[in-house]
């Protein structure tokens, strides 16, 4: 029998190195560059996870009828299917869903829609199809990765936006298509995109800052900041309130706009600095995430935070940041980098200096 003191310095040598071992996987899990190296589930398999989490959170009922009563979006989608899909077209519609956009595209009078879904949604569609007599749709269940045909098509329509645009795999999963079957010169619907990253302030009622920032009735919250998580869902916060954002903090502009025509996924940016001009002085919350689709400069969809006309069942995403205050005309030069588009997690952000109209230049204020 072993003595009690080896016993005891041995479950210390466990405990140290159980703790060191957590902490070495939060730090890794936080980087998901250098994490990849080491978690299968962030490297290569992260995409296989990924679909298998689409097909099943599509496959609900819920999940569809959310989209099918957004009433922007759907009127987005029947305003430019009855403008750009000619009759006679042959059509593609990736991710079919309940196969509402191929019906459109059936009813304007396509001569042939191939209708794909890799979810268990698509008997519904087949379903649906029948009681409407849709005509001219065929219903493919398989990953659009793993569809092919004997001819090109003339449309691909699409809906395959996320939240923060580029997380359902929209880039990969259009263009993979548009390679392989689009004809030269094909329309992709809708295939124009502005993504946003706006600094902004929350309605104070709202705001929930870091719990290290907080004082509560003279109890100080700030020691905490040395425990700041690590994990990088808590830098994140979505919402589709339009009570949630007061204002921006200067004039929005896209930072990334893309074309499905011709983009290439691996030759997006991944390292975005751009400058905003403070117009409204006070408090900065975080940056809010959302994107316009446009087919045509008076047809476009979108998920501003603001618009009292977006597409509802798109949330945004706030990322959140320290807390900072400026004045009217200070300028933030703020950096997005990006391990990879579909990952939100892989994202981070800075705000790599302040300066005021004057110019002073404040280093070292770093967001996260
Ligand atoms: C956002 S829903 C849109 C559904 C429908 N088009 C609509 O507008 O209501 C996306 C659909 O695409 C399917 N999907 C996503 N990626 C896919 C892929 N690469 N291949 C096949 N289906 C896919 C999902 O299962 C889901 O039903």
């Amino acid at each position: 029998m072993a003595p009690l003191w080896l016993i005891r310095s041995s479950a210390r040598v466990f405990s140290w190195l159980r703790r060191g071992a957590v902490r070495v996987r939060a730090w890794l899990f936080a980087r998901p560059r250098l994490g990849r190296w080491f978690f299968v589930e962030l490297g290569a398999s992260t995409e296989a996870g990924y679909r298998a989490f689409n097909e099943r959170y599509f496959a609900s009922f819920h999940q569809q009828e959310r989209m099918l009563a957004d009433g922007p979006r759907m009127r987005f989608y029947q305003a430019a299917i009855s403008r750009h899909v000619q009759p006679g077209a042959r059509v593609i519609d990736l991710g079919t869903g309940t196969g509402i956009l191929a019906a459109m595209a059936a009813r304007r009078g396509a001569s042939q829609v191939y209708a794909i879904d890799h979810s268990d949604i698509l008997k519904h569609a087949r379903s649906l199809a029948v009681a409407n007599r849709v005509q001219n749709v065929k219903f493919i269940g398989k990953h659009s990765t793993a569809f092919s045909l004997d001819e090109r098509v003339d449309v691909i329509l699409h809906e395959q936006m996320g939240d923060c645009l580029f997380d359902e795999s929209m880039v990969a999963n259009v263009t993979d298509l548009r390679d392989r079957l689009l004809k030269p010169g094909g329309l992709i619907l809708p295939s124009c995109f502005d993504f946003y990253c706006e600094p902004v302030k929350l309605r104070d009622y709202r705001h929930v800052p870091f719990i290290w920032e907080l004082n509560v009735c003279g109890y100080d919250y700030s020691s905490l900041e040395r425990n700041r998580p690590q994990e990088p869902g808590y830098y994140h916060l979505v919402s589709s309130d339009l009570n949630l954002v007061e204002h921006f903090i200067g004039e929005p502009e896209p930072v990334l706009s893309i074309d499905l025509h011709t983009v290439i996924e691996s030759a997006m940016p991944r390292d975005i600095t751009f400058t905003r001009t403070v117009l409204r002085a006070g408090r900065m919350d975080g940056y809010a995430i959302y994107f316009r689709a446009r087919v045509d400069n008076d047809l476009y969809v979108g998920s501003s935070p603001l618009d009292a006309g977006r597409a509802p069942h798109w949330g945004f995403r706030i990322l959140r940041c320290d807390r900072a205050d400026f004045n009217v005309g200070d300028v933030l030069e703020i950096n997005l980098s990006v391990a990879s588009w579909p990952e939100l997690d892989s994202w981070r952000w800075r705000l790599v200096k302040r300066t005021r109209a004057e110019r002073e230049t404040t280093a070292g204020m770093v967001a996260r």
